[in-house]
């Protein structure tokens, strides 16, 4: 039997996340996101998805050393990044500097792993970003290394030209670790695909890259912010919806293939999104989310994702909204690293079937008898 779009289909076995299961919830490697959320760091979660432990205090202060030295990037790669258009998509963006990376520092070369380059992306995208951003946006060749000591206080203290804001680094922080892993989504699905094939880590991410872009999966929490910013107010937001419903437009950063009662990261995010907002003063666009939100629990039943929040937390943070998915890239690269080295302890060459749908069996017409 087909199942559209693989729904409720089970495509392999992985220990390290559980999504939507009955009284266990979002676990990774079978800690809860709530857990993870509230106590832990973005370095803690993807040292835990990467090596499969929590690290001990001497583990954590070395990994996050190791992060911290991987931020620079070689000439050839600043040279790419200048060269593409200003208007470049940043998912473009980071796209492109995996592949060209994967040229210079090539999987294999030198032993180097698909743990080692899961470090150097991860440590390193911050750095690509607000690299290509200040070059095109303020004509400024940056150095790409900081004082911050974190993933998330890197890229935000890159892109402002500031240290970190400590609200802002700790808000970002937690969201890194809420968009950490979840299981076979549609990147991670394309980063074990292209894995079984025996390709390269780098071809396995840029991949990973392609599919979380789309507005249906990562590219949402951008679509959110745009749609969250096209209402002037509350008032104006329960107005249109009730139009854009009737018209059976999709919401972005409403439903989910998994959770039909709600995802559980989108709580955690909310909060986020309201101190971040309460601490700026400026609340218009939490009040805005909040009245879609009730809307669309009014009119549909349906329940925000974590990307719906997450739109409001990162505007909040002065994140520009085009930077939204390719901060879920750097998060995500830590799960889709533990993907491709799963995949490869047990490898099967991942090809499904397909119901033919096309003409019957005919036969061959020569090109001078179909005129
Ligand atoms: N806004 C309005 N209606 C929605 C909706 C949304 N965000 N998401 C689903 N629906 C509707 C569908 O149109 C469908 O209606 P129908 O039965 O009248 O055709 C019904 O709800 C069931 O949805 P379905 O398409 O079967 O869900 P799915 O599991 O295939 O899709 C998503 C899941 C995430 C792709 C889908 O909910 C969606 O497109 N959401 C918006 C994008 C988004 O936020 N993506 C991030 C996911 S983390």
């Amino acid at each position: 039997m087909t199942s559209s779009g693989l729904n409720g289909v089970t495509a392999g076995s992985s220990g390290i996340s559980t999504v939507g299961q009955e009284d266990v919830g979002l676990t990774y490697r079978g800690y809860s996101i709530t857990d993870l959320a509230a106590n832990s760091t973005f370095e803690e979660v993807a040292y835990l998805l990467i090596y499969g432990k929590l690290p001990g205090q001497r583990e954590l202060d070395a990994y996050k050393k190791k992060l911290a030295g991987l931020r620079s990037l070689p000439d050839a790669l600043k040279t790419l990044l200048e060269a593409l258009p200003a208007a470049s998509h940043p998912m473009d963006v980071l796209r492109t500097g995996t592949s060209l990376l994967g040229t210079l520092e090539t999987e294999g070369q030198g032993g180097r792993t698909a743990v080692a380059i899961g470090d150097r992306l991860t440590a390193s995208f911050g750095s690509m970003l607000a690299y290509w951003y200040r070059f095109h946006s303020r004509n400024e060749r940056i150095e790409t290394e900081s004082d911050e000591e974190t993933v998330a206080g890197h890229f935000l203290s890159l892109m402002s030209g500031k240290p970190a804001d400590p609200l802002k680094r700790k808000a970002l922080d937690t969201t890194l670790i809420l968009y950490a892993e979840h299981e076979f989504n549609a990147s991670t699905f394309t980063a074990r695909v292209i894995t079984s094939t025996l390709s390269d880590t780098y071809s396995a991410i840029a991949g990973a890259i392609g599919a979380l872009r789309g507005p249906l999966h990562g590219g949402a929490n951008e679509a959110a912010m745009e749609l969250v910013s096209s209402f002037d107010s509350p008032q104006d937001a329960e107005k249109s919806m009730v139009h854009m419903l009737a018209a059976k437009r999709l919401i972005m950063g409403f439903g989910h293939r998994v959770y039909k009662n709600g995802d559980p990261r989108s709580p955690i995010v909310k909060q986020l999104a309201k101190e971040l907002s309460e601490a700026a003063d400026n609340t218009s666009y939490f009040d805005i989310s909040e009245k879609i939100e009730a809307v669309m629990m009014r009119e549909k039943g349906m329940h925000p994702n974590l990307d719906f929040y997450a739109a409001t937390a990162y505007h909040m943070c002065g994140i520009p909204t085009a930077m939204f998915t390719p901060v879920f890239v750097i998060a995500r690269t830590s799960g889709w690293i533990a993907h491709v080295i799963e995949q490869r302890a047990d490898n099967k060459l991942i090809r499904p079937l397909s119901d033919y749908t096309g003409p019957a069996a005919r036969p061959y017409v020569s090109v001078e008898e179909r005129g």
